[in-house]
């Protein structure tokens, strides 16, 4: 293994180089190498100046993450005292930031004395995204180096800024000015640095200018960004750190942040949320499938059908400047799908988020047609037509008929058997499943519905092209819902039958929200529309049969036109956007209770709670068991992605080895005795749950092999 560090000089420069792949992760041989390096160049009296620079294309990445929880984040140097030992450099040290400072790296740049950075530098302080704060500084050097509101926004929201910005902060000295190789530049500009008989700085000479801040500008900006953290630790800490930078020496200050660190790192929360980190990753890797795969090039793409999905589908690839031609046999549809297009894109640039030139150029990508034959060139076909196996077949067949060989066809079903539709081509190794969730320009998640059929090239394909539309892809197997839709089946069913034993739609929703969840169950029904599930039921009633009392209520409301928001009236009544409970809702209830001979009582919000939340965390064991999801974190990252189920918490199954599976094996073996024939019937513990709270184990130790 090599070096993590090179060591190199230049004349009276000497230049130590991060190496250490992929991302210069601050791990503990690199802080100690860093170190060293950063030692020996202040002992020896012929060099003047020290450069920092990087071998790879981003800067450094920040402290390494899989070191955290485990005692070598903490292994001496840590990176506060790497950080601070630079800082106090009575040589002039140089960053020579050529591309992404995150987090510790960051930091890193922020005590050298001097940040040179080229056109692809970015600075961020992303820690806010893993549940902790900037623990080597940044809270208490970045507000005396930019100012007060930057400082907090960048540590609030963990977004990057470009280098243009951090040039106007003053966080950028000199930039490169692109001719030439970039670390040649830094040592010049080193060199004369020296010549000039530079400075040294330290923040600790520093103090935070709070003088144009206005009255109660922490409790506004506190209120700013309230429902954005809803139930969030770290966000509140981020704040209470620079708040203390305004007031104390760097010294306290530092140590403050040190505080509020720590109690961040051992919450729940921040195990959480550097659990889905890791997720997201894991989750581009599909078990038995090389990620080297040739991939096929992906120029030009067809969306078929022009309703609210496929004109969302469309948007993504428009936004990404890929060409998209929307087919629809129905030309007025279609032409009122390219209005939609267009509308949605003007609502943007009238928020000055896109520029009318910026609009344009997305339209001008965008054209429309009735005739297969005008798509037979495309690399790429994404069905979105109407949920019907029947009619997915005939267009499936069609594809087949009209398209180039090598073409990639999906299908964006929800909840059919991709395989089947596959078995209508010649071709089923070019077919996949591309399940985008509503509304599909706005939401990350993209599962990959891998058939038994879909060859490697055209899994690896669409993995790299939900990144490059900024999705985040997650790959399953085939069953009825998939992952997402399948572990939604029996939460929903619990809410549902719970409004028969005595809850109303208000209750559960509200203990849903509480828990974190971005809306509760019936509010998402009747967002979704109570139409379209009512027809996914429709194609599995033989296997709900046997459950009279099954999404009873849901069908109802159904057969009486009450299809939620888009009717004004659903599980709430609906005004606008105001929503108030629907007293017949709660009558309906009681009327088939009443017929059922269900008893109603008082539920507590703890029993909604469990009986929902760990019935989706039984049904993730179980599709696990059956290898439909590779790893627990797949269910996690569909779950936060596509289901708005709290970042905080991780996912379902991250809770649920948070709180730990013998208590939901205990909970939901308790409501199958409690309920008695319901619960024989549904509470059906997941034989995996079984296996590993037997073997002692959590969710996150079992992976399904390929
Ligand atoms: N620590 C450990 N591993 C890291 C890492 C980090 N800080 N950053 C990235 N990696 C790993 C990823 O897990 C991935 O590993 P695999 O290939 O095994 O999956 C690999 O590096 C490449 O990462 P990406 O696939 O994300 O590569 P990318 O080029 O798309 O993005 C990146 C690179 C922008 C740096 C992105 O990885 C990223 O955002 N990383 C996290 C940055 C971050 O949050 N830094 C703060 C760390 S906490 C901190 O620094 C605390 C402090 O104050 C002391």
């Amino acid at each position: 293994m090599s070096a993590p560090t090179h060591y190199a000089t230049h004349a009276n420069i000497a230049v130590i180089t991060m190496d250490s792949p992929p991302v210069n992760g601050l791990g503990h041989a690199l802080r100690r190498s860093l170190l060293d390096d950063f030692e020996r160049a202040l002992a020896d009296d012929g060099i003047a100046a020290i450069v920092i620079a990087s071998a790879g294309k981003l800067f450094c990445g920040g402290a390494d993450i899989s070191e955290f929880g485990g005692d070598s984040a903490l292994r001496e140097p840590n990176l506060p005292q790497v950080l601070n030992r630079l800082e106090e450099s009575p040589k002039p040290v140089v960053a020579a930031v050529n591309g992404m400072a995150l987090g510790g790296g960051m930091e890193l740049a922020l005590v050298c004395d001097y940040r040179f950075a080229g056109a692809a530098a970015r600075f961020g302080l992303p820690e806010v995204n893993l549940g902790i704060l900037p623990g080597a500084g940044g809270t208490q050097r970045l507000p005396r180096l930019a100012g007060v509101p930057l400082a907090l926004e960048m540590i609030t929201s963990g977004r990057p800024i470009s280098v243009d910005k951090a040039q106007q902060a003053g966080l950028v000295d000199r930039r490169h000015n692109d001719t030439g190789e970039f670390l040649d530049a830094a040592i010049t500009y080193a060199a004369e640095l020296v010549d000039s008989g530079a400075s040294v700085h330290s923040c600790a000479t520093l103090s935070v200018d709070t003088t144009d801040l206005p009255d109660n500008f922490f409790a506004d900006f506190r209120r700013s960004i309230a429902r954005r953290t809803r139930g969030l630790y770290a966000p509140e800490r981020c704040i209470q750190a620079v708040e203390a930078a305004c007031t104390l020496p760097l010294a306290e200050g530092l140590q403050r942040e040190g505080e509020l660190f720590i109690e961040c790192m051992n919450t729940p929360q921040a195990r959480a949320q550097q659990h889905l980190f890791f997720a997201e990753r894991a989750a581009t890797k599909v078990p038995g499938v090389d990620p080297k795969t040739p991939v096929r090039n992906i120029e030009k793409v067809a969306v078929i059908g022009s309703g609210t999905m496929g004109g969302g589908i469309a948007m993504n690839f428009l936004n990404a400047g890929i060409p998209v031609t929307v087919l629809d046999l129905n030309a007025e549809a279609l032409e009122r799908g390219a209005e939609v297009i267009r509308n949605n894109y003007a609502i943007t640039a009238k928020k000055g988020k896109l520029t009318e030139a910026q609009v344009e150029q997305r339209m001008e990508l965008l054209t429309t047609t009735t005739e297969y034959a005008s798509i037979a060139g495309v690399d790429l076909v994404i069905e979105a037509v109407f949920e019907n196996m029947d009619i997915k077949k005939k267009v499936f067949t069609t594809l087949d008929e009209v398209c180039k060989p090598g073409a990639i066809l999906a299908t964006n079903t929800s909840t059919l058997d991709v395989d089947e539709i596959a078995a209508v081509t010649k071709r089923p190794q070019d077919v996949i499943g591309l399940h985008f969730f509503s509304p599909a320009n706005v939401m990350r998640l993209l599962e990959i519905v891998r058939g038994k059929a879909t060859a490697d090239d055209v899994i690896v394909t669409s993995i790299k092209m939900a990144q490059a539309i900024k999705k985040i892809p997650v790959v399953v197997g085939v069953c009825f819902g998939f992952v997402g839709n399948r572990m939604l089946e029996p939460y929903s069913r619990e809410a549902s039958r719970l409004l028969l034993e005595g809850a109303t739609p208000a209750q559960v929703d509200r203990v849903l929200y509480d828990f974190g969840l971005a809306m509760g169950i019936f509010s998402m029904g009747d967002l979704a529309g109570i139409d379209v599930s009512f027809l996914v039921r429709e194609g599995i009633r033989d296997q709900i049969a046997h459950d009279p009392g099954y999404q009873k209520i849901s069908d109802k409301l159904y057969a009486l036109g009450r299809y939620g928001q888009k009717t004004g009236r659903g599980f709430y009544i609906y005004e606008g956007r105001e929503r108030q409970e629907d007293p017949e809702v709660v009558t309906l209830a009681e009327e088939i209770a009443a017929e059922l001979g269900i008893e109603r009582r008082e539920i507590s919000d703890q029993e909604i709670l469990e009986r929902t939340i760990y019935m989706l965390i039984n049904e993730g064991a179980q599709i696990l068991d059956e290898g439909i999801a590779y790893r627990s974190s797949d269910c996690d990252i569909v779950y936060c992605n596509g289901y708005g189920f709290p970042i905080g918490r991780g996912g379902p199954m991250q809770y649920a080895d948070e709180i730990g599976l013998d208590t939901v094996l205990a909970a939901i073996e308790k409501y199958r005795q409690q309920l008695g024939a319901y619960g024989e019937m549904w509470f059906k513990p997941a034989p995996l749950l079984q296996r590993l709270v037997k073997e002692g184990k959590q969710f996150k130790q079992y992976t399904v092999k390929s």
